[in-house]
């Protein structure tokens, strides 16, 4: 009948089944920010996020398409269905979860502080940050950006769009302090010992999260209980310690 041909007809119902149809999913994703998403001398995205993104296309026997796009841009990214789902570190916020729906958290982590190594004699917790004399480099539009205008507020906040230039700041001296993810940083600072020091106590909790668009309970589903069994049978635990742990 007229009605049945209608429903066979009728736009895919949720991303999974897009997906499904389409054959591909597309990852949105904010490259650079280390382990979870880099590209490599050949020009490859490789990092925890990527591994985990090629594992949920193949599970669901399709192929995977990175979308790399600017953190600052990439809820509305999402929104105006540039791609299926954002597995880029993204921390789970109120006001995030406003405008999208989050997965299980796959990892949590915290914001902490690389600081210029000449000042880690005076400075030792972000509350000594406090202060307008001190110059704190962010990312625009991440969760270390909310945290020092709420825990560190009276500090001189400097917005960079990429964690590179940001970081090349402290590097050079030109602020005295870059406020990101920790495993972000712990990375950062293992490889510039000469010009900076890690305060490597996270002091803030943030539970990382995939995030596709809200109303969509299908989606959401498979993403939950493919992270629960991917953290049973030991096929997490292996990525984590490629990226996390060598
Ligand atoms: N977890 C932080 C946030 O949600 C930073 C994530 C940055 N991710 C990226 N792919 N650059 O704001």
């Amino acid at each position: 009948t007229l009605l049945l041909c209608g429903l066979a007809n009728a736009a895919p119902s949720s991303t999974l089944d897009a997906v499904l149809e389409r054959g591909v999913l597309r990852v949105g994703f904010d490259a650079g920010y280390q382990p979870f998403e880099m590209t490599n001398k050949q020009g490859q995205y490789i990092g925890f996020d990527v591994d985990l993104a090629k594992m949920v296309a193949k599970e669901m026997g399709v192929k995977v398409e990175f979308v790399n796009t600017a953190w600052d841009g990439i809820i509305p990214a999402l929104l105006t269905d540039k791609f299926d789902v954002i597995m880029g570190g993204m921390t789970v916020t109120p006001q995030r979860n406003l405008r999208v729906n989050f997965a299980d958290p796959y990892i949590v982590v915290g914001q902490t502080i690389v600081l210029r190594k000449d000042k880690a004699g005076e400075i030792k917790s972000f509350q000594d940050l406090n202060d307008p004399k001190y110059k704190i480099a962010v990312k625009l539009g991440t969760t270390g950006e909310q945290a020092v205008k709420r825990m560190i507020p009276k500090a001189t906040l400097l917005q960079f769009e990429t964690q590179d230039d940001a970081k090349l700041e402290v590097i050079n001296g030109k602020v005295d302090a870059f406020v990101y993810d920790l495993p972000y940083n712990a990375i950062f600072a293992s490889q510039n010992t000469g010009a900076v020091v890690h305060l490597d106590k996270p002091f803030t909790f943030e539970p990382l999260a995939w995030a596709i668009r809200k109303g969509d309970q299908d989606t959401l589903n498979w993403f939950n209980n493919y992270l629960r069994q991917i953290k049973g049978d030991g096929s997490y635990d292996r990525l984590y310690k490629k990226w996390f742990e060598s």
